[in-house]
Formats: C-alpha cells, structure tokens, sequence
C-alpha cells in the first residue's frame, strides 16, 4: 500500500484525513502548524524532506489561488502522485501546463478532483452525451459550514469583479454574479463565478463551446443581493471586503446542492446532488477513491488527468449514495 498524505487540514483537508480512515488508511496529515508532519506547501526545502517517491499527496491547502504549483514539482521531482480540490482557473490552468514534465517523469496530477471537474466530469460521462456542447454547474454550499476562510476568499473574489467563463469555445471575461440562471432541480438560482472546470471540461471534452458555473451562497437574501451590488463598484468592494468577516455560521444553511446539466443538440442530462446536512462530501468524495486506487496500485496514464478520467461514475455516485446525499437524474 501506497503512503498517502494529506497537506493542509483545515475543513476539507480535516474530512478528507477523516474520510480515508474510515476506508482504512492511516493517512499522514501535513499542515504549517505541524500535525503529523510540519509542512508548508510552499517551502522546497520542507517539501522534498516531507514528500517521497510512490507518495499520493492530497493537496487542501486553500486558498489556491494564492499557491505556486511548487509542491506538485517538487512531486514530480521525487515521484509522488498528487491529488487537489483546487476550485481556482489559475491553478488548474498551471497545473495543466505540467502536463508534459509529469508524463516524462511518470506522475499523475489530478487538478480540481472535487466537484468542480471529477463530479461534473462523471456526470458528463454518465449522461452518455459524447460530443457535449454546453456545461452548468450549479452550486449551493452548506454555508453554515463550509464558509472557510479559503473557500470565502475564492467566492467573494467573484462579486462584481471580472471573472474567466468558458463560452463560445473561449475564456471571455464577465463580471462575477452580475449574470444568472436557475437550476435544474430546485428554485434555487445561481451567479456566475469563475472555477476550473472552465479549463478543465474543455480539454476532456474538445466538443464544448460553454462550460459555466452559478453559485447560489446559500444565505438568506444571498444571490439576489449579491447580484444586485455586483453592479455597482463601490458596494460589490464593500462586499468583497465585508464576505470574509460575516458569521456564516449564523446566517448560511446546512442544507446543500450541487447539480450539473450536459446538453448537445435535443439532447439534455441533468444530474442533482443534494443533502440536508453533509453536502460538502461531495466535494471530498472524489480525491478519496482517486488516493484509494492510486494506493491499492491502479496506475492510471501519467500527466494531467482530466476529469473524465479521475473517478469511475458510477462508483462515485454509489458512494456518494452511500453517504447521504440523494441523487436525481433527468
Ligand atoms: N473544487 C471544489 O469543488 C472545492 C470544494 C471544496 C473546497 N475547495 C477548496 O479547498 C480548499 C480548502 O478549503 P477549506 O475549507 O479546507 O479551507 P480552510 O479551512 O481555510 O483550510 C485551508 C488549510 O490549508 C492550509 N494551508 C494554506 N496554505 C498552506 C501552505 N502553504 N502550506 C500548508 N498548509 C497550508 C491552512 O493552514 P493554516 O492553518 O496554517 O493557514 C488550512 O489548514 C479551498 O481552496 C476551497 O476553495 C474546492
């Protein structure tokens, strides 16, 4: 069995480590204020002491945009697989461009292997569409949660400011949340926000000509206000500065969505994921079976795995079920 460590344990690295125990492994939990291991995911020195040839590393250390792809060269230097649930366009675009290097030295990268790209690429796979034209992901977090201080500065930097969408087979620029679009299987609506499935979807999947991404906050008044100030300079900055201080804790919801909707021609799939407490698994579930078979030995082809290639649909859907979050097809 391979060694598998978990870099960073805040709330998703904290239930990724706990996660993997329940499916039997030990991981090694490597944080900068020393868990298991001190590590900063940042510093060379302390990465190439830590990290080993044949390690899978899961790679939560957040916010990712504010990361280098340090540790993942450093992994390709030593030989370790690395695994992230990055949420960031930047990130996965610079991971995708280790693409070649990782091949040479025969080590798998898996960018975004969370919802964003391994939950809505299984579910591409699954709607059976082969050539799809347009992707939506729809987003409602168990906010009363979830709203770490990563995972709040990644949102709110989508309020009012130009964000990256995948859209008539480019990035063009949009300004975050001042668009919107229900989702498929509830009354929920979504503003858009910048993710990685923006550069991830279109290279698995070259048929695309628009992959997009709405957010709901899952907060009383959130999407409306929000996409109502994201118009107007001044309050969307007052926004963007206030988000990382509201006590979400106080006015989110535990109850949680993520959904994606595959279309081609006549041809439209929608799949709902959705929970009344523990929807944020969604988002872990994938990273863990990816370490699982990498440590039981799959050696899946080196590079960048994409996200039709990171988890198996249908195990990832059983296992998700397995859990408790209920799943609609349409
Ligand atoms: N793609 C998706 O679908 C998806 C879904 C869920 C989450 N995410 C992303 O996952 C990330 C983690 O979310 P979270 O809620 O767990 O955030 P969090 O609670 O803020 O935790 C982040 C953790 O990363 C650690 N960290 C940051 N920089 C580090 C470094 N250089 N070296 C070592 N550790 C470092 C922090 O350690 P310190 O305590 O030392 O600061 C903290 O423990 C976020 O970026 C979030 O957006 C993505």
């Amino acid at each position: 069995m391979r060694r598998v460590i978990v870099v960073g344990a805040g709330f998703f690295g904290r239930l990724v480590a706990a996660r993997l125990r329940d499916r039997g492994f030990t991981p090694l939990v490597a944080t900068r204020r020393g868990a298991d291991v001190r590590l900063d995911a940042e510093d060379d020195a302390e990465l190439r002491a830590v990290l080993e040839r044949d390690d899978v590393v899961i790679d939560t250390a957040g916010p990712f945009a504010d990361r280098t792809t340090r540790l993942a060269r450093v992994a390709i230097d030593v030989g370790a697989d690395v695994i992230d649930l990055a949420e960031s366009l930047a990130w996965s675009d610079a991971i995708l461009a280790l693409d070649t290097v990782a091949r040479a030295a025969r080590v798998r990268l898996y960018p975004a292997c969370s919802a964003v790209a391994a939950v809505a690429g299984a579910c591409v796979t699954a709607s059976g569409i082969a050539a799809p034209e347009e992707v939506d992901l729809f987003l409602a977090p168990a906010s009363a949660q979830t709203a770490s201080g990563a995972t709040v500065h990644a949102f709110a930097g989508s309020i009012g400011l130009a964000i990256k969408t995948f859209r008539d087979r480019r990035i063009v620029q949009v300004r975050g949340f001042t668009e919107s679009r229900p989702f498929p299987a509830s009354v929920r609506t979504g503003g858009i926000v910048e993710g990685a499935h923006a550069v991830l979807l279109p290279r698995a999947w070259p048929s695309l000509r628009r992959a997009e991404f709405w957010v709901d906050p899952n907060m009383a008044l959130g999407r409306p206000v929000l996409s109502a100030i994201a118009e107007l300079p001044l309050l969307a900055g007052i926004a963007r500065g206030v988000a990382p201080i509201v006590p979400a804790r106080l006015v989110g919801r535990r109850d949680g969505e993520f959904a994606t909707v595959v279309r081609a021609a006549e041809r439209v799939a929608a799949f709902t994921f959705r929970a009344a407490r523990g929807s944020y698994r969604i988002a872990v579930e994938p990273a863990v079976m990816a370490a699982e078979a990498l440590a039981r030995g799959a050696m899946p082809p080196p590079g960048v795995v994409l996200p039709n290639a990171q988890v198996d649909p249908e195990e990832l859907f059983a296992r998700l079920g397995g859990v408790g979050i209920a799943i609609v097809r349409a």
